[in-house]
């Protein structure tokens, strides 16, 4: 497992080379004062609530400003980055396609577990540890990450019932 991915450095960072241009040109409009803020570096962790508060299947973008997508998909649920693999803007919700993720620089789409579906982007969104309390909040540990091939790690994800719905 890793600290931050050098993806989500480059996010922090503001490394996107579109974003990087367009700082470039406000600071030659305008003197030597930078138009951007510094982005807020990313918490170290997120509680988010109880499994019955992701009842159905699909994306919830409530914690976005916390850089994390949470998603049921189905079977288990997983807490992922919204930084893009491909140059590291920040996916959202992709109207056209409730159950997927689209990048609003170059249009590379997600689907519901994080898999890249349409280019540019060729891989998935990494996924962050999850754990969950004697109380039943979940929390995500940002600082743990997982590549695709380890998302059967069970630190990965919570699993869920059927039950969890009625909850
Ligand atoms: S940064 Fe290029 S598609 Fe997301």
């Amino acid at each position: 497992m890793s600290d931050l991915t050098r993806r989500e450095a480059l996010f922090v960072a503001g490394a996107c080379a579109c974003c990087a241009m367009s700082v470039d040109l406000a600071q030659a409009d305008e003197g030597d004062q930078p138009k951007r803020q510094a982005p807020a570096a990313l918490p170290k962790s997120v509680q988010i609530g109880k499994t019955a508060d992701f009842a159905k299947p699909g994306f919830y973008d409530k914690f976005a400003k916390q850089k994390l997508m949470v998603a049921n998909i189905g079977d288990k649920l997983v807490a992922m980055t919204v930084v893009c693999t491909h140059k590291g803007c920040a996916v959202k919700p992709n109207p056209a396609n409730p159950e997927g993720l689209k990048c609003p620089c170059h249009k590379a789409e997600f689907d519901v577990k994080g898999m890249p579906t349409h280019g540019p982007a060729r891989s998935p969104l990494d996924r962050f540890a999850l754990t969950q309390g004697a109380d039943g909040v979940i929390t995500v540990d940002m600082t743990k990450s997982f590549i695709e091939s380890k998302w059967e790690d069970p630190a990965s994800f919570i699993a869920l019932k059927p039950a969890d719905a009625a909850k």
